[in-house]
């Protein structure tokens, strides 16, 4: 169906996994273990209930920001996700290009399946193109070859990407039982498969890091502010903001490496109740599971300055490339402005916690 016909990230989703091989759909749907993590994130956005604001002017809403300390036309960004090219030639590319085109940040995965530097070139073209600088931010792994890392980071640096996603809930590889039946799958094997900078996925995961590593990367990303990504534990949110980060991306991966791990959303209820005044310190960002404008508002509430979305930008550029990926924000721009009307706010400062209900006690 023509992608002007696609009302809700859902239908998108649906008609990408319509058309798509099985090994690519189970790959970009996958999960670790029995899927719990992955569940809960869809479903801690639907625990809470909105408590509107009424009779208030709503008739110019701003739903402008600032993600990762790039101005950002929602409070949405789209989070690294690794082999786009599964689903479509253009693969992150069309991300590129969708992102610029809306104003939105991208956030590139170290395991993207173009090199780091044609996305860099493609992202060249769009800001000469619309004489604007589109958001990109990079995301690493810290790689047991350290070597690796210097040269990817002094790329990142160099190639103009404005802030740095250090993952760290990937310690060792995803435990995936459904990707294992799947074997030959992922890899180098697959045919189209280009991995990532860091060559085969084993590479990327050094279980010995620990926070004095952070310096290394420090060292070689001067200039760039560092988000570290897959933080639940209020204790490491403090740990970072002490290490001098810019913030933490409350994150379980999408459920997709430790399965039973807290939802972001949850996390940051908690981590808010528990603390309101370090959600005001240090910028916080959740991902996992959001798929409607209201959810995205949801998080604010508690302190979030944005939320991430990783599987519908896969399944956009798959279905539909470029176009796809651009139909996913304006859907999500006019569900989250649709939803700031309802909710009596003009501007996201105003969204706040006691205008979201969550019904279930948090676990903390
Ligand atoms: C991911 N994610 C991820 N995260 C990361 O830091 N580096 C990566 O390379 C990848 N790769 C990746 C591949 C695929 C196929 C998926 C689905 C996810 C995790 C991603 O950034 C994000 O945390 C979750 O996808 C968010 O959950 P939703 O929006 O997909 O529910």
């Amino acid at each position: 169906p023509p992608v002007e016909t696609m009302l809700g990230l859902d239908e998108i989703e649906e008609t990408a996994q319509s058309f798509l091989a099985p090994r690519v759909s189970n790959y970009y749907s996958g999960y670790s273990l029995d899927g719990h993590s992955a569940e809960q994130n869809r479903s801690s956005f639907r625990k809470c209930r909105l408590v509107p604001r009424v009779m208030r002017d709503v008739t110019a809403v701003r739903p402008q920001t600032t993600i990762f300390g790039i101005p950002s036309a929602l409070p949405i960004y789209i989070s690294p996700s690794s082999n786009a090219l599964l689903g479509h030639p253009d693969g992150e590319l069309n991300i590129v290009r969708g992102a610029a085109k809306t104003g939105i940040v991208q956030g590139v995965s170290a395991a993207a399946s173009f090199p780091l530097t044609e996305i860099l070139e493609e992202k060249a073209k769009m800001d000469e193109e619309s004489g604007n600088k589109m958001g990109m931010v990079y995301q690493v792994y810290l790689s047991r070859d350290r070597e690796k890392n210097v040269e990817q980071l002094q790329q990142v640096v160099e190639g103009g990407c404005q802030a740095l996603i250090l993952t760290v809930d990937s310690n060792v590889g995803d435990h995936r039982q459904v990707t294992e039946k799947l074997k030959g799958t992922r890899g180098n094997a697959e045919p189209g498969i280009r991995m990532g900078p860091l060559g085969t996925e084993d590479q990327w995961h050094d279980s010995s890091q620990n926070w004095e590593d952070l310096s290394f990367i420090q060292q070689h990303a001067p200039g760039l502010p560092i988000y570290l990504k897959g933080v639940s534990h209020i204790e490491d949110v403090r740990l970072a903001k002490k290490h001098g980060l810019a913030g933490c991306i409350l994150s379980n991966h999408g459920g997709r490496q430790l399965d039973g791990a807290r939802t972001g959303f949850d996390s940051l209820r908690s981590i808010y109740a528990q603390d309101p005044q370090l959600v005001r310190d240090i910028d916080l960002y959740v991902d996992g599971g959001c798929r409607r404008g209201h959810e995205v508002l949801q998080a604010l509430a508690f302190g979030a300055k944005g939320v991430g979305l990783g599987r519908p930008f896969l399944w956009a550029q798959a279905a539909y490339g470029e176009k796809g990926v651009i139909r996913t924000v304006r859907i999500l721009e006019k569900e989250i402005a649709t939803a700031m009307q309802l909710m009596g706010v003009t501007e996201l400062s105003q969204i706040k916690p006691d205008m979201v209900e969550c019904i279930q006690e948090i676990w903390k």
